[in-house]
């Protein structure tokens, strides 16, 4: 069996970061019932679209082992649909913006009377405060969390980041929420609500940053670049390039090719444990005992011409000819791998992490897998519903609607205009 199954998830999420958590919950062998707007579904369908008519990349994704339902839940017939469903399921998952669910009718209050048992999980850009009101996306959070005004180098503007953070990383947040609710509720036997906001998963996740911006009410950051080349750091954290979040100074560092490969680079660890074996590697014996470099506070005010030493060595190998040659004498580093390699990678083709998925109007495509892997319930990464490709059989199977229901509710409109499911 698939460590959550038996759990019944009601997917109200769209966008990036509710489906993010509720394609996990999938993975991990929830029965997950998204719910689309008939017509146009989770606007991520059509975003971005490399194929036309063909549900986009962006939404493929994000919504493996899923079913779609549509519901129009403004029509009074799809909101006794929607009463039923609360009623089958486990867990409600929304992104909506804020109040959205309230003014469908279906407020905190609501949705427990009708099911006590009921997790309602919501992920809002912020928490209660001033900004509550607000609709949020992935930038918006990287730059209200505390991640852009630390990432990019001192003299340029605030960075985002590559990695969906706001999005992706809220959705893993709600996730580990949501399982904990879950196993709480197995000694209450009831429902609770699991709330997380965005700008609070970046914050979480730019934690050394906070942990800095109180350092520095102690003295200069030592291990930012800045410190060595002598300029003084002000009233808050700043950015930092590649200096290393940790305590050990780091950097990214060109490898053999940089001139014609973008990503013929390397991160370099100068960690003090492994300080003899670098320089024996890079050709510097005299620094294991020379004072002016053998400990860690010594090396600190200097650690750009270090580094520019080390970079000289990177440069005559390849970035995989530096990995091997380091991690032989274990000095970690990290060579900057690009989506193309990671792409074509086939010890992650062997776990799992990048998968090939069929579809039946894209074809196949590649796809990121479940990351986390537990022993006892392996991942099957399915494709992702077509818009309302089960609608008949939940209303049949979960809602327990026959023949004549069906129809009902299909004349109705809620389920999409009568003549077009008609034609389906
Ligand atoms: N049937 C009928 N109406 C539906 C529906 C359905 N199945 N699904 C959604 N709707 C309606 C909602 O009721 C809402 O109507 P209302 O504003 O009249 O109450 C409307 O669709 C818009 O919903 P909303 O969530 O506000 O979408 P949006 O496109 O305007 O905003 C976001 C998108 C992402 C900005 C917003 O949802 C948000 O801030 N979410 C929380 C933070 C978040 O997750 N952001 C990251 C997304 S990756």
């Amino acid at each position: 069996m698939k460590a959550l199954e038996g759990v019944r998830i009601l997917d109200f999420t769209h966008v990036q970061s509710g489906p993010t958590c509720t394609q996990l919950l999938a993975w991990f062998g929830a029965d997950v019932i998204k719910i689309e707007r008939p017509g146009t579904g989770d606007i991520t369908r059509g975003q971005l679209q490399d194929i036309p008519k063909v549900d986009s990349l962006y939404f493929t994704m994000l919504n493996h082992n899923k079913r779609s339902i549509t519901l129009d839940t403004k029509n009074p017939k799809g909101k006794q649909v929607l009463e039923r469903l609360i009623k089958e399921c486990d867990v409600l998952v929304e992104n909506f913006g804020p109040g959205v669910l309230d003014r469908m009718g279906f407020p905190w209050e609501t949705i427990n009377r009708l099911n006590p048992k009921m997790i309602v999980a919501s992920i809002k850009g912020f928490g209660p405060g001033p900004y509550e009101d607000c609709k949020v996306y992935e930038n918006v959070a990287q730059c209200t969390g505390g991640a852009a005004s630390t990432t990019g180098f001192r003299d340029g503007p605030p960075l985002v980041t590559g990695a969906q953070i706001g999005d992706s990383g809220t959705g893993l947040h709600l996730a580990l929420g949501i399982v904990t609710a879950l196993y709480q509720r197995t000694n209450t036997g009831k429902g609770q609500r699991v709330t997380c906001a965005m700008q609070d998963g970046v914050l979480n996740l730019a934690r050394v940053k906070l942990r800095d911006q109180q350092r520095l009410a102690h003295g200069p950051l030592k291990e930012y670049s800045q410190y060595g080349e002598g300029i003084p750091f002000g009233a808050a954290v700043p950015r930092a390039g590649n200096d290393s979040g940790g305590g050990q100074p780091g950097r990214i560092l060109k490898c053999q090719g940089w001139e014609q490969d973008p990503d013929a680079y390397i991160y370099f660890i100068t960690q003090a444990p492994v300080w003899e074996k670098i320089c024996d590697l890079i050709g510097e014996p005299t620094w294991k005992t020379d004072p002016e470099y053998a400990t860690p506070p010594a090396r600190l005010p200097k650690l750009n011409a270090i580094f520019a030493r080390v970079e000289q060595w990177t440069m005559t190998k390849t970035k995989f000819e530096v990995m091997d040659l380091c991690n032989a004498v274990d000095i970690p580093v990290g060579p900057i791998l690009s989506m193309k390699e990671l792409a074509e990678d086939q010890s992650l083709r062997a776990t799992g992490t990048v998968v090939e998925v069929d579809h039946p109007t894209r074809g196949k495509y590649l796809s990121v897998g479940n990351p986390i892997k537990l022993s006892d319930s392996p991942t099957e990464v399915e494709r992702s519903p077509l818009l309302g490709e089960h609608t008949e059989e939940i209303l049949r199977d979960v809602l327990g609607y026959d023949h004549s229901g069906i129809s009902e509710i299909q004349q109705s409109g809620a389920i999409g205009a009568p003549q077009a499911i008609a034609a389906e």
